[in-house]
């Protein structure tokens, strides 16, 4: 094998310019580890006089895909230019033309990720994507090595920086959505599009990418169930807070009797529940396993170095393994037959918030209704409200399915009593009280 390894970067954006800084501040130790000196040969960029926020030799930038793709003396193409298209035709080419690919790319990995890994395992390349889960946080690598040996039943994870650092300042600092979405933004943590990351989207493609590896099962993004942060108001915030939960927006993906549920959304966790004190752009992932018990990660989840560690040491990976000349060997396709809930078969306790017309009954007739739907209450509490003649009233429900959820919520909508149902949201971690 080379002493000298030869990578072709593709994006010197955030997540870009944490990965050359790596390879330049640590290559030393990068040496010791792999016994060849990793360099970049090519950086692939939009724009070839952009100001950018660190100095590479001017040679080694280009706009030309091929510069890099066709380059024989590249072996590793690294892509963090995020996006489907080009991003997608660009991994699937360096597959074909024998190079090995890491990436950061959730969005490519979670819609064409079984494709991708089909070619890679073909070509007898690695194809791998640490950094498109948690940032920081070394998970799929946990998943795929550290539980290799356990059965996992449930995965919860806080893996949007952005939405959680949305939350962290609503509820700390009082601050409105949009101006936080803003600080977000400028702090390089929320996608190129930011609606992906505030509606669920971002997470949701995680979730796949987590889902597939925890339970071996070609889960796709259509399988999960996605609802962002863009209803929730400061409120139901500071809400929350007052009933001993915090809002944050989470990701579930939960195994039961062979059968899965996987989706995205606010939810209201237990102030004891591990994952309610991730604050800000910080990442968790959750994991029961049957025989270890309960497990969580924590790390940032965003950021040029916390990032970029993430593409180094794939890069590293990759590199040792082209020592062994075992690449394109370690990929365990999918082996569960995917088998996926009904909302009969999702189980959780439920908050629901409403407006009501303070008059007598109200309550007893809400809670005659909760009865008829066989959802039992944990807590109801009733609170005066700013307009006159309304109130708010707060019922927090033992675990019930899905399906019987909705079908109480239609219940109490077409109440006359009820003006309407301000918010509601799923409760994990048991009692708030
Ligand atoms: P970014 O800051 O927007 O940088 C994207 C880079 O790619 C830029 O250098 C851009 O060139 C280049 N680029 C984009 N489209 C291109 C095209 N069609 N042809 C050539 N170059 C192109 O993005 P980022 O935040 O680093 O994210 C990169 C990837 O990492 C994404 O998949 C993202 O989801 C993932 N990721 C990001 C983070 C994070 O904290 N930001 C964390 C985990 C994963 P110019 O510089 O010339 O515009
Ligand atoms: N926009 C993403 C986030 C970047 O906020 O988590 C990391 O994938």
């Amino acid at each position: 094998m080379a002493a000298e390894v030869k990578v072709g970067l593709m994006g010197l954006g955030t997540v870009g310019s944490g990965v050359v800084r790596l390879i330049e501040e640590n290559g030393r130790d990068l040496y010791n580890q792999t016994g060849s000196k990793i360099s970049i040969a090519k950086i692939l960029v939009q724009d070839l006089d952009k100001e950018r926020s660190l100095t590479v030799q001017k040679g080694l930038l280009t706009d030309q895909a091929e510069d890099i793709l066709d380059n024989k003396e590249i072996d590793i193409v690294v892509e963090v230019m995020g996006g489907i298209d080009p991003a997608r035709t660009y991994i699937r080419q360096a597959l074909l033309n024998g190079k090995h690919v890491v990436t950061a790319n959730k969005d490519v990995m979670a819609l064409h990720g079984s494709e991708l890994l089909l070619i890679a395992k073909e070509q007898e390349c690695d194809l791998f994507y640490e950094a498109s889960v948690a940032g920081g946080i070394p998970i799929l690598r946990t998943l795929v090595d550290g539980f290799s040996s356990d059965r996992i039943g449930k995965i919860i994870g806080i893996v949007n920086g952005t939405t959680n650092y949305i939350l962290t300042e609503m509820k700390q600092k009082g601050s409105a959505f949009a101006d936080v979405l803003g600080q977000a933004q400028s702090l390089g943590y929320a996608e190129a599009d930011p609606t992906s990351d505030v509606e669920g989207l971002d997470a949701a493609r995680k979730m796949t990418i987590l889902g597939r590896l925890g339970f071996h099962m070609n889960l796709s993004l259509e399988d999960v169930k996605v609802k962002g942060i863009s209803d929730v108001t400061l409120e139901d915030v500071q809400f929350a807070g007052q009933m001993g939960y915090t809002l944050k927006l989470v990701g579930i993906a939960q195994l039961d009797g062979g059968k899965v549920e996987v989706s995205v959304q606010p939810v209201m966790l237990t102030d004891h529940h591990p994952l309610a004190s991730v604050d800000g752009v910080y990442n968790a992932v959750y994991i029961y396993g049957d025989a270890v018990g309960e497990t969580m990660f924590y790390g940032p989840g965003a950021g040029d170095l916390p990032t970029g560690t993430a593409v180094v040491s794939d890069l590293v990976t990759v590199v040792k393994s082209m020592r062994l000349g075992v690449n394109g060997k370690g990929a365990v396709a999918p082996y569960r037959e995917k088998r996926l809930k009904s909302k009969r078969e999702v189980f959780s306790k439920y908050f629901l918030r409403l407006r009501v017309r303070d008059e007598a009954g109200v309550l007893a007739q809400l809670t005659q209704l909760f009865a008829e739907t066989a959802v039992s209450l944990e807590r109801v509490l009733q609170l005066p409200c700013s307009e006159k003649g309304e109130a708010e009233i707060v019922l927090i429900t033992h675990t019930a399915s899905q399906h019987q959820l909705d079908s109480v919520k239609g219940r109490v909508e077409a109440m006359d009593a009820v003006i309407h149902i301000q918010s509601h949201y799923r409760v994990e971690g048991g009692s708030a009280v």
